[in-house]
């Protein structure tokens, strides 16, 4: 059992609600790609956890790939895409791909991505993403197939998701305490 991390405010999602997720998340995707052998794509670094429980809940063939981007917050250049730091190995074209993010949050690393494997013409490609946060009055540029959760718009950590690459290895996920990051 662990204890709460001492920099977490509350447990958002524990280990328990993130079983459930992964189980309805696998069902849902087991249904939809049973005879489709998709690739699942994760995007690294935060999508590691939530890729390796959600491929060994999926009961279908599959198989797995990794990209890297830099993060949005100095990434997404004045064009407005994301720069690869590490590509696929794999060929999409006439592939079902399935990304799979630990968070979308004003979606731009996502949508940015779909755009960009869209032009390897990938047989079909959607989203699961663990979290997507709600923000007032935003709609994100791209609309998740797959949904683990909403989450409030607060600073969550764990689960994948870091702050300046701490508590990536938290099994739940939690509010950061504002003197943390403040
Ligand atoms: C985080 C997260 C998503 C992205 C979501 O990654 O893992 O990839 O930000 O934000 P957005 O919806 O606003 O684009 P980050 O770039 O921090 O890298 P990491 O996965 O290594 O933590």
């Amino acid at each position: 059992m662990h204890t709460v991390h001492p920099d977490v405010e509350r447990i958002l999602i524990g280990a328990h609600e993130i079983e459930a997720i992964i189980a309805r998340l696998g069902a849902e995707i087991t249904a939809d790609y049973a005879d489709k052998n998709p690739l699942l794509v994760a995007v690294l670094r935060g999508a590691v956890v939530f890729m390796a429980d959600l491929m060994r809940a999926i009961e279908c063939p599959l198989s797995i790939d990794f990209m890297a981007t830099s993060s949005y917050g100095s990434g997404v250049t004045s064009s407005g895409t994301v720069r690869i730091l590490k590509d696929l190995e794999t060929n999409i074209r006439d592939r079902h791909v399935i990304v799979a993010e630990d968070i979308l949050d004003s979606g731009l690393t996502l949508s940015n991505l779909i755009s960009m494997l869209q032009s390897r013409d990938p047989a079909s490609i959607e989203i699961c993403a663990f979290a997507v946060k709600d923000i007032d009055g935003y709609t994100p540029p791209v609309t998740p197939k797959y949904v683990g959760r909403h989450v409030p718009n607060e600073f969550i950590v764990g689960y994948g998701l870091d702050y300046a690459e701490r508590y990536r290895n938290l099994p739940y996920v939690g509010v950061l305490k504002p003197e943390v990051y403040s």
